[in-house]
Order: structure tokens, then sequence, then C-alpha cells
């Protein structure tokens, strides 16, 4: 996701500064062996991690790819509440105070009410899915994301036949959430929506942790929805609100700039975003020399979800 400063910023200089900046430490840090693949966590099979002793891996997981190394994924960012760079919300996130996480469930259910994360975590069965996660900035990464179906959680709240959209709100802290605190062109809280039908669509999940562990601050902890069809935006992260509505609600990047930022954002290399291709991806620290993997319509997952879209124009519903 990239803030505009002006819209004639050619996108060869918005995406991804940082990693090019970065380029010199991440090779240091391949040829110090920090960054292998090896130091990461376990993807087949169970997780050898203590936290979650009895995850199970989730069918839907990609097994035959390499995960992108723990510690891109912990560093390299976006969290606009904190930082309109990459790398500062590593740091600034710690102060989110995650403990006894509460999220409030409201609208068109038969259960609403503020709901404690760890009672929630009781009545769920734990699963890691090892999913590809494409940024509409044309990157991509493989992150193995430890949480439970949303589905699973959306039947105990009993919806209403009039629930026909599920929105998402993040946290709004600004006495630590820096940019929050200036008037941005974003509109806090951030916000994001799904259909009924994609909510309860057994790919979207809730996570809780990555690589086996807790999930960082700055990814999104205590709690972030993850789509793996849709551009990164989708996931929201630090979610306090899930409601359920009659009309699809107005969302944080599709308010800020409707044109470039689609309420359904499902990864398609044949949509372009108005500044730049989506037609292949940039695949984060799987080795410096790798080339640019070609896009996947629905981001390789169209077998599970291409249903979801079959009288739709994917042009004009971007
Ligand atoms: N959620 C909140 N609350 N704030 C954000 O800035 N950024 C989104 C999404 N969820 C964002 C968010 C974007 S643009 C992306 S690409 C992903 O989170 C990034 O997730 P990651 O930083 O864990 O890779």
């Amino acid at each position: 996701m990239i803030i505009k400063t002006n819209k004639t910023i050619p996108a060869s200089e918005i995406t991804d500064p940082l990693i090019f900046s970065q380029r010199r430490k991440i090779i240091k840090a391949l040829l110090a062996g920090t960054l292998l693949p090896s130091a990461i966590g376990n993807v087949s099979g169970k997780t050898n991690k203590s936290k979650w002793p009895d995850i199970i891996k989730n069918e839907n997981s990609i097994d035959s790819e390499i995960l992108t190394p723990v510690n891109l994924v912990k560093n390299y960012t976006n969290y606009y509440e904190f930082s309109f760079n990459k790398e500062d919300s590593t740091e600034l996130a710690q102060n989110l105070k995650t403990d006894n996480w509460t999220i409030e469930m409201a609208g068109e259910i038969e259960k609403p009410g503020h709901y404690q994360l760890e009672d929630i975590l009781k009545q769920q069965q734990l699963q890691e899915f090892v999913y590809r996660f494409r940024c509409v900035e044309a990157w991509s990464m493989v992150i193995p994301w430890v949480g439970f179906p949303l589905a699973d959680l959306i039947k105990t709240l009993k919806p209403l036949s009039t629930a026909k959209f599920v929105k998402f709100t993040s946290i709004y802290q600004p006495d630590i959430m820096p940019k929050q605190r200036i008037n941005a062109m974003l509109e806090w809280p951030y916000t994001e929506a799904l259909r009924i039908d994609e909510a309860v669509h057994p790919l979207t999940v809730m996570a809780v942790g990555m690589y086996g562990d807790v999930l960082p601050k700055q990814n999104g902890a205590a709690l972030r929805l993850v789509v793996p069809w849709k551009y990164g935006f989708k996931s929201i992260k630090a979610v306090v609100k899930i409601e359920f509505l009659k009309k699809a609600p107005l969302t944080t990047w599709h308010a800020y700039a409707p044109m470039e930022y689609g309420f359904y954002a499902n990864v398609n290399p044949a949509v372009p975003h108005p500044r730049w291709s989506q037609f292949s991806e940039r695949q984060l620290a799987s080795g410096y020399f790798t080339p640019r993997r070609q896009t996947e319509l629905f981001n390789g997952y169209a077998e599970h979800v291409a249903s979801l879209y079959s009288n739709m124009d994917l042009q004009h519903f971007y």
C-alpha cells in the first residue's frame, strides 16, 4: 500500500523502496544464515514450537514452497497507524498492549457482545495455514499463519439472514499510534469488509500467530484477518470489532482512493493498478536473484474462490 503525496509519482519509485535500499543488509543476512529458511518454523505436519503444541496443518496450505524468512516478515510491515515506512513499526508497535484483547461483535447477529480473545480461542482448534500473501504493491511473501477459519467464529455468533457484509475495525489508540494523531489522508480507525460469503469461505482466517509463535505486534497482534486471494490491505490488523451489516460499508483504502483500491481487491494480474502493473510480483527475499513471479488470478486460489465471483465482471468489480 502506498500513501500518495503526489498523483504523478511513478510506481518504480514507490514500490518496495525499503527492500531496494536494504539490499546489502539482506544479502549480508542471507550469507550469515540469519535469513535462511532453516531458521524459521516448521511447515510440515505439526509445528515444533511449544506455544501451541496441538496445531494441525490446514489442508489448503501450500507446502511446496519456501517460506519467507521470518525476520523479513517481522521487519517489513505495512502498519500505517504507526508509520508510513516499512521498518519503524517493528519498534513502535511494541507499545501496543495486546493482553486481555477484547473484540466487540455487533450488528445482524443473535449474539452481540464483547468477547475475550482467550474465550474465543478456547472454542477453536488452532491450525497452521501456509498462504501466499500478495500485496497490492506487487510483492509477495509465503507465511505460515496460526489461526482458525473465520467461519467457525461466525457460526457461534449466529448471523441473521439480513447479515450480508462483515466489517472489521482496527484498534484506535492515538496515544500510542502516532499517525492516528496527525490529520493524515486515511480515516482512522482502519476498517475493512468482506461480503458474508467471502467471510465464511474456508480460506478466510483469523490469525493469532505466525511461524508457530504468537503474532508479532507489528504484524497485527492480537488478532488479524488473513484473506489469501485478496491484496494484503484487506487483511486488517489488530481487530477489535466485527460487525455484521445489511449493506457494504465504506472502508479505509477504498474511501481514500476508490479508483486504486477496490472493495473486492481480488488479486488479478489482468487488472492493473492505475499506476503500475499487477502482472508479476517480487518474491521477497526468496533469493536475491530470484526472478519475479507471474501473479496468478486470485493469488493462485482460483479453484477455491472463483465461484464466488462467477457472475461478476472482474474488471469492473476490482
Ligand atoms: N491493518 C491495519 N490496521 N493497518 C495497516 O496499515 N496495512 C495493510 C494490512 N492490514 C494495515 C493493515 C496492508 S497495506 C498490508 S500489505 C498488510 O496489512 C501487511 O501485513 P504485514 O505488515 O503483516 O505484512
